[in-house]
């Protein structure tokens, strides 16, 4: 389908002998969020591994932009136009947050005196460092941009990875538990930002705080035990016996449904 950003098709995984995935096939459309939920230990995090090259799969298809490939390796994703966030921050301790941002924006970019060897032309630094400034601006992070990663609060730290990832111009952007140890501002903030993203790019994300999930996501995916159980608009979703049933354990009472939202 040509509106078809990223599909992947019967994706399966075992690490030793445990499945992690079985048969998980998703499409993100374009300029689309699509959400990716379930319970801990469902595979959310194992797609995204796959997707971003650091986990392998025992089969499945990848297909990006209509055309079919193996699944990226990771130096192949800012070429794919791919980035990710990670669960939890991820910055680097040592580097300033602009260095931080602009190091998601060019893999050869070494700061210091990395760069009088391998490095790049003070032209195409100034070049990075403005792409960065224009990312870290767009998550309202400008006032960050000589701190260091240990100076600055959780929400500001999630700001720079999210900059961070936003630097190539990403078209699919996985982020993973954005919203996890946020407050209820910094979740609308990021809530507002991400739908403003969604115009120049597609995101998947997993996540679990439900209000979120609801209000930003086009579509949500259920995985329960490595399996997809359900797929279509939240609302339906968390209607669906399977899908109660993997949060709850059972479906007896479904007005205890309060993982899944009123
Ligand atoms: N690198 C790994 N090695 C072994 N088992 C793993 C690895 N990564 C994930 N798993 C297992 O795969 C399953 C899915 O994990 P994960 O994708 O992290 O779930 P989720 O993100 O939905 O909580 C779990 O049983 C987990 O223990
Ligand atoms: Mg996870």
């Amino acid at each position: 389908m040509s509106s078809s950003l990223l599909s992947i098709s019967k994706l399966s995984v075992s690490f030793g002998g445990v499945k992690a995935l079985t048969d998980v096939s998703l499409d993100v459309p374009k300029n689309s969020v699509v959400g990716l939920i379930g319970p801990n230990g469902a595979g959310k995090t194992t797609v995204f591994n796959c997707i971003s090259g650091l986990v392998k799969s025992d089969s499945g298809t990848f297909a990006f932009e209509g055309v079919e490939r193996e699944f990226p390796k990771p130096h192949e994703l800012v070429d794919l136009g791919i980035t990710r966030t990670l669960q939890g921050v991820g910055l680097f301790n040592e580097l300033s947050v602009i260095q931080n941002v602009m190091v998601g924006a060019d893999k050869n970019y070494k700061p210091n005196f990395m760069k009088e060897l391998f490095g790049l032309s003070g032209k195409v630094e100034a070049g990075l460092k403005q792409r960065a400034e224009e990312a870290l601006a767009w998550v309202g992070g400008s006032a960050l941009i000589d701190s260091k990663p240990s100076e600055l609060s959780y929400p500001d730290s999630k700001r720079v990875a999210l900059a961070r990832a936003l630097v190539i111009n990403p078209k699919l952007l996985l982020l993973d538990e954005p919203a996890a140890g946020l407050g209820q501002d910094d979740i609308d903030a990021l809530a507002s930002l991400i739908k403003q993203i969604k115009r120049r790019c597609s995101i998947l994300i997993v996540e679990h705080h439900v209000d979120f999930v609801r209000e930003i996501s086009d579509t949500v995916n259920v995985l329960n035990f490595g399996k997809l159980i359900a797929t279509g608009h939240y609302d339906e979703v968390k209607r669906d016996p399977a899908v109660i049933e993997a949060y709850l354990g059972h479906t007896d009472n479904p007005g205890e449904n309060s993982k899944l939202g009123a």
